[in-house]
């Protein structure tokens, strides 16, 4: 039921690997704390004789109806997380039998094409890696769209990995051993810069992925970026008002506040904190947040602040060690459950109640 529980347990269950991967973060890991702590300085205000028994945490989203405000943020190597190795196919049961989004990432163990087919009616968004080779990039959005993706989340903070002592300690970084990269060996574009086919040889299709990985995107690329979908595109990894808004005049459908749960870069600020000033800088335009989400109250002060949807990473990479699709979804339910019984005791019976005038900064 808590969450230093369910880390504990995760620790316990996990490979070690894995375990220091989806744990660590980077630097000396303050941003990482520093985004769940920051949710402690903001505190819900009780508005009384308002109790109801009817209560909705539905919200819109991309013109679709979800049950909850709740996403699970994309985790590239959630496929490594469980133990039959198909995370991805977990993930994408438990978003079906939840109603919360699975944002697809760029890195599964399995194509997307098959986690998309595991998904239900719960729609599901595609973040995207953007590849130094446009073509490459072009291929796997025309797939997420193909494959009844309904958004595509581009994720601005990793074009390069951030220094993270506990991989680096320990030589670990699973894609280097040919972990989660379906989506690249199945890419007929990317197979056809390969002299031999991955199956035949691993290390050269290994090598060319790390060399094509993460484009530095710039101002300059958005347009194009925009040209490659009719889907709406979201831009994940935007903390500061001017370029959430810039994003905004520039074409670009959805903002995602976040630090990465601080696993790109140290000594920033907490993403929760950053979100009522890109609020108030695009106002009618959709905005997600993740980074440090533990708790139903964390989800509900989130909401309060601005964000549309929440995202929830680690959580549930714990919940899918623990127990697959079964684990995930007791999480997801966990989180909800707390929220709604928040938002009943306090007085604020769906998610149109919750507003910048119920939080207090402490
Ligand atoms: C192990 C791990 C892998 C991740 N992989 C991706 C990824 O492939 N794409 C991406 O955009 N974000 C990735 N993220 C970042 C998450 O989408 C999200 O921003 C972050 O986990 C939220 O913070 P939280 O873990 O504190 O909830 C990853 C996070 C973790 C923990």
């Amino acid at each position: 039921m808590s969450y230093d529980e369910l880390e504990r347990r995760a620790e316990l269950a996990m490979p070690s690997g894995t375990w220091s991967y989806v744990a660590g973060g980077a630097g000396d890991e303050r941003t990482q704390r520093a985004n769940r702590e920051a949710f402690d300085h903001w505190g819900l205000v009780p508005r009384m004789l308002r109790a109801t028994t009817e209560r909705d945490q539905s919200v819109e989203l991309f013109g679709h109806r979800l049950p909850t405000p709740l996403l699970m943020s994309p985790i590239g190597v959630i496929g490594i997380c469980t133990q039959d190795g198909h995370g991805d196919l977990a993930t994408a049961r438990a978003a079906a039998t939840t109603g919360v989004p699975m944002i697809a990432s760029t890195l599964t163990e399995d194509p997307m094409e098959v986690v998309a087919a595991e998904q239900g009616e719960t729609p599901g968004f595609f973040q995207l890696y953007c590849p130094t080779d446009p073509e490459v990039a072009q291929s796997l959005v025309g797939r997420a769209e193909a494959a009844g993706y309904r958004a595509i989340v581009v994720t601005l903070d990793t074009w390069v990995t951030g220094w993270r002592p506990r991989d680096l300690s320990t030589a670990n970084f699973p894609q280097l051993r040919g972990r989660c990269l379906a989506n690249y060996f199945s890419d007929p574009v990317f197979r056809s810069r390969l002299a031999a086919p991955p199956e035949e040889d691993p290390g050269s299709a290994i090598l060319a992925w790390a060399q094509m990985f993460g484009r530095p995107l710039g101002w300059d690329d958005l347009a194009w970026l925009r040209s490659l979908t009719d889907l709406p595109v979201v831009l994940k990894g935007i903390c500061h008002p001017d370029d959430a808004r810039r994003a905004v005049d520039e074409g670009v459908d959805g903002i995602y506040v976040s630090t990465h749960g601080g696993r790109q870069a140290n000594g920033g600020i907490a993403a929760i904190d950053c979100l009522p000033a890109v609020r108030e800088a695009v106002s009618d335009t959709t905005v997600l947040l993740d980074s440090g989400v533990r708790s139903g109250s964390d989800v509900v002060k989130a909401l309060a602040l601005g964000a549309d949807a929440v995202g929830v990473g680690r959580p549930y990479a714990f919940g899918a060690a623990l127990g697959g699709t079964d684990g995930i979804v007791h999480v997801l339910r966990n989180i909800l459950a707390e929220a709604d019984l928040l938002m009943a005791v306090d007085g604020y019976p769906t998610v149109a109640d919750l507003g910048p005038e119920a939080m207090r900064r402490l």
